[in-house]
């Protein structure tokens, strides 16, 4: 048993592991620690140097595997390998600099579950990024609050760099393919405190980054799966409401109950009791910020924004020459976006 492993996950890392493992080594001297090196056959031979370098220090293990197969599961299956009760991860890089992790033992050491490197508070931060790419950035973190509530107090939550005491995912189903571990982590796992410790993401100096489409593309996939597709959930309730509207509608008036105008109000009233209904046990069961009342006029209130929005649309798309069924539909999805914000972040909100 050592009391830590460090996971680097490599693909073609050969110019920066040398440098990497040196850091290492500086910043957790004496230290009781093993360095699993898990590398996917690296066309530029980072497997056989990290073979070279397990010789000269008896505390780096190599694990090779056939071809590139992800960095998601290159971390868990390091993992396997992993005899120490804490685990971290960093990249091989260098973005991430190794002299944080001395910093980041000590906070796990002083009692904390999950100690992630972050950029995002006091004192960490970003080097030599464009504005799109900060843009990009902090929508994808903000997309991870929104739709992962349970990972609001974690600033960095697409940190690659972070330590977790291994009880934390005893027990927790994480066996999934290409994915953001942290975030996993942070929505299946065990823990009670999780503290950020700054550090400045540094630009590549040597290889490629390996992130592109097809990851943006497995992060929504993770959201909506971690999320238990609660969007998806909240649509259907949308289109259920679509009928319930028009269904009153249709039979208040056709048996001349009520005018129209007037059936409207309550068919409209009546989708509105309809939805939050579906939304309260199914959408959003399980989360109760106040009392079920208090969360139907909130949603009252928040579905007049909707149909305001909706409306004040549909209104400016009309008068700028749009067919009246397009400026109606981008107002419905317009107005859409925005009950689904305040069902999520004020009426069924997280607490
Ligand atoms: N074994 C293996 N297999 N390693 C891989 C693979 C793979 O398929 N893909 C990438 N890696 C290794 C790289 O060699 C590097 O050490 C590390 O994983 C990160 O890959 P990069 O391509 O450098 O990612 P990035 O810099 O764009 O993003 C990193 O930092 C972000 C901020 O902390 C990643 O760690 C992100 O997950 C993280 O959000
Ligand atoms: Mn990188």
């Amino acid at each position: 048993m050592v009391e830590l492993s460090i996971i680097v996950p490599t693909y073609n890392e050969a110019e920066n592991l040398e440098q990497l493992v040196s850091g290492i080594f500086k910043s957790l001297q004496g230290r009781d620690f093993e360095l699993i090196i898990v590398d996917d056959n690296s066309p530029d031979g980072t497997g056989k140097l990290a073979d070279e370098l397990a010789q000269q220090h008896k505390n780096i293990r190599v694990v090779h595997r056939p071809g590139k197969l992800g960095l998601g599961t290159a971390i868990l299956d390091g993992m396997a390998f992993a005899r120490g009760e804490i685990i971290g991860v960093i990249d091989a890089d260098l973005q991430h600099p190794p002299g944080v992790l001395r910093k980041m033992l000590e906070r796990a050491e002083g009692g904390a579950d999950i100690v992630v490197a972050s950029r995002y508070v006091h004192g960490g931060g970003v080097e030599g990024w464009s504005l799109v790419r900060k843009i990009v950035s902090k929508g994808a973190l903000w997309l991870s609050h929104l739709f992962l509530p349970q990972t609001k107090n974690v600033k960095d939550t697409l940190s690659g760099c972070f330590l977790f005491r291994k009880k934390v995912v005893k027990g927790a189903s994480i066996d999934v393919k290409d994915f953001k571990l942290l975030i996993e982590i942070l929505v299946k796992g065990k823990y009670e405190r999780i503290v950020e410790v700054p550090y400045i993401f540094r630009p590549r100096v040597a290889g490629k980054s390996k992130l592109g489409a097809r990851q943006i593309f497995s992060y929504m996939k993770q959201l909506l799966r971690l999320s238990e597709y609660r969007i998806l959930k909240f649509m259907a309730v949308g289109v259920s409401g679509i009928f319930v509207n028009n269904g009153i509608l249709w039979l208040l008036v056709a048996s001349s109950i009520l005018p129209p105008l007037f059936a409207e109000i309550f068919s409209i009233e009546a989708s509105i009791l309809s939805n939050f209904i579906l939304n309260n046990f199914w959408t959003f069961k399980g989360r109760a910020s106040g009392g079920i009342i208090y969360r139907l006029l909130k949603y009252h209130g928040s579905v007049l924004v909707g149909a305001v929005v909706n409306y004040v649309v549909f209104a400016l798309l009309l008068s700028l020459g749009l067919h009246i069924l397009v400026a109606n539909t981008i107002g419905i999805l317009i107005g859409f976006i925005f009950n689904y914000l305040l069902s999520e972040t004020f009426v069924w909100r997280w607490v």
